[in-house]
């Protein structure tokens, strides 16, 4: 009899259990971003890092003249600034060498530490979709890798690093809307 009525309470805990993770996974599907929605976004943070990337190139190339002038990094980073505080995406300048310009340039959470070690290890786009305060965003990161000599001019450790393998990411947050 005791035993019958154990089996039953477990019975009811077993199925109840499984109701939940059925809900959580139903709420789980529900939350998710459209496919449609994820796929925009990616789109237009390929743009930007194409902008971005391109503009900091060009101004090394044509503006930059030796050590003592501005970087084009620092140019960058007002500009993600800026974009930040109107409220339209989130961009990071980081280092991938160990060896950072400004140490304020390191990765600083889960995503970009493990997205740096998939930059390293070749892969040129790391994506993921997450949710913060019940709103969904996308996060990537791409490498950069030295495309000019006067890199080396300010970065020394560059130097010592493999052609075309990355010495920094861009990393975007950027709202899924
Ligand atoms: C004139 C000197 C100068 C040149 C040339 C230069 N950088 Fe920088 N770079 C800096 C400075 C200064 C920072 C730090 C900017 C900041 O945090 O405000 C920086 C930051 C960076 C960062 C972020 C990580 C870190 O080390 O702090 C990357 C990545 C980077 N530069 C890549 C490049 C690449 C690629 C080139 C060539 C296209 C380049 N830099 C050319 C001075 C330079």
């Amino acid at each position: 009899m005791k035993l019958s009525r154990r089996v039953t309470v477990l019975g009811t805990t077993f199925v109840s259990l499984a109701a939940f993770v059925g809900w959580l996974s139903a709420a789980d599907a529900s939350r998710a971003p459209a496919p449609e929605a994820v796929a925009r976004t990616r789109k237009q943070v390929k743009m930007l890092d194409d902008l971005y990337k391109t503009a900091v190139v060009l101004i090394t190339k044509h503006y930059v003249e030796g050590k003592q002038a501005a970087s084009a990094g620092t140019a960058a980073k007002l500009i993600f600034k800026e974009m930040k505080a109107k409220g339209h995406h989130d961009v990071e300048l980081l280092d991938v060498t160990g060896q950072p310009y400004n140490e304020e340039n390191v990765a600083n959470d889960d995503f970009e530490k493990e997205a740096i070690k998939q930059l390293k290890a070749g892969k040129s786009f790391v994506e993921q979709v997450v949710s913060k305060d019940g709103k969904d965003y996308f996060r990537a990161a791409t490498p950069i890798p030295v495309v000019l000599d006067k890199c080396i001019q300010c970065h020394e450790n560059y130097r010592d690093v493999k052609a075309g393998a990355p010495i920094g990411a861009l990393v975007y947050t950027l709202p899924i809307e």
